[in-house]
């Protein structure tokens, strides 16, 4: 069996993505003994903090094995590392070691992007062009590791990104986690269209892209009735789970030096996180494999 890729997406910043990716990685390593591979494709770097801690994260940069690294050896047309060396087995502060691994990103990978756009675009590459190359040099880079794992998820940056638009375009499967309010509604509405297009257009094919309404508050009528509307369009296209805006599920992304539990880590939240996964695997599933 080889993994499911799974990409944790929306245009819009602070909506649960990076919270979604690591609640989501955990409870399916510790509650269905999944292994895991998380991919943080992004230069803000917050899902390798909250799964590396800080120690280990420098550590990472130290040795070079972040992604920048790896992209910027391809931009000089120099050859990587090897991808799997990138893995780092064995992260997350929760008890027991569950099987949970990280490919870590770094600060710098906002301008290796940016360089290599730039050096690509000196010799007259087409964008088109540059983008189904960091397409290509992705799926090379995970392809080496999907024996080694049942889910590997992928964190997105916010924004417009080529790196974001190749996890998008790899994925089997797309987690949207999104604000049930309405400017995020109509963001989420074009996202959806365009994401769908794109993966149709580049991929040949469709995908299991799912809504996860996130940072929801029950006592706002609002959010009821956004999400109540959403789930009518979507159908299954929406998770029935709503992940509630509380302190513990906040609190859960700071790092602890001492192991803790699942249910010390997301204390109120733990329910719900492992609700999410459940219904993340019977919907997956369903999902057409790569
Ligand atoms: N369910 C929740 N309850 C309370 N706080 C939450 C919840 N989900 C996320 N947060 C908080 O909201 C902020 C944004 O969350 P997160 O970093 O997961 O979003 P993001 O979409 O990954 O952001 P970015 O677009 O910047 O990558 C963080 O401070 C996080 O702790
Ligand atoms: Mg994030």
């Amino acid at each position: 069996m080889s993994a499911r890729l799974i990409s944790v997406i929306n245009m819009k910043g602070g909506v649960g993505k990076s919270t979604t990716t690591i609640g989501l990685a955990e409870t399916l390593a510790v509650h269905h003994k999944a292994r895991v591979l998380v991919i943080d494709l992004d230069p803000q770097t917050n899902a390798s903090i909250m799964l590396a801690g800080p120690d280990k994260w420098n550590q990472l940069r130290e040795d070079e094995r972040t992604l920048d690294f790896y992209f910027e050896a391809y931009a000089l047309q120099m050859k990587p590392k090897p991808f799997k060396s990138l893995v780092e087995t064995k992260v997350s502060d929760l008890k027991g070691r569950p099987d949970i691994a990280l490919v870590a990103s770094a600060p710098e990978f906002r301008t290796v992007e940016r360089d290599m756009i730039e050096a690509f675009v000196k010799r007259q590459f087409h964008i088109d062009a540059i983008q189904k190359w960091i397409c290509e040099r992705f799926a090379q880079g995970f392809r080496t590791v999907l024996k080694d794992f049942d889910y590997i998820l992928v964190d997105c940056p916010p924004g417009i990104s080529l790196f974001a638009e190749a996890a998008l375009i790899a994925a089997d499967a797309i987690v949207v986690p999104s604000i049930p309010d309405y400017v995020s509604r109509l963001g989420l509405i074009t996202f959806r269209k365009r994401a769908l297009r794109m993966i149709n257009e580049k991929r040949g094919g469709q995908s299991l892209l799912m809504v996860l309404a996130t940072k929801y508050e029950d006592d706002m009528a609002l959010h009821r009735s956004e999400a109540a509307l959403l789930k009518e369009n979507l159908g299954s296209a929406m998770f029935d789970v709503r992940i509630p805006q509380i302190q513990d599920i906040a609190r859960a992304a700071e790092w602890s030096d001492t192991p803790r539990t699942f249910e010390q880590k997301y204390g109120e939240g733990a329910g719900i996180i492992r609700a999410l996964g459940d219904e993340f695997l019977a919907k997956v599933a369903l999902a057409p494999a790569l």
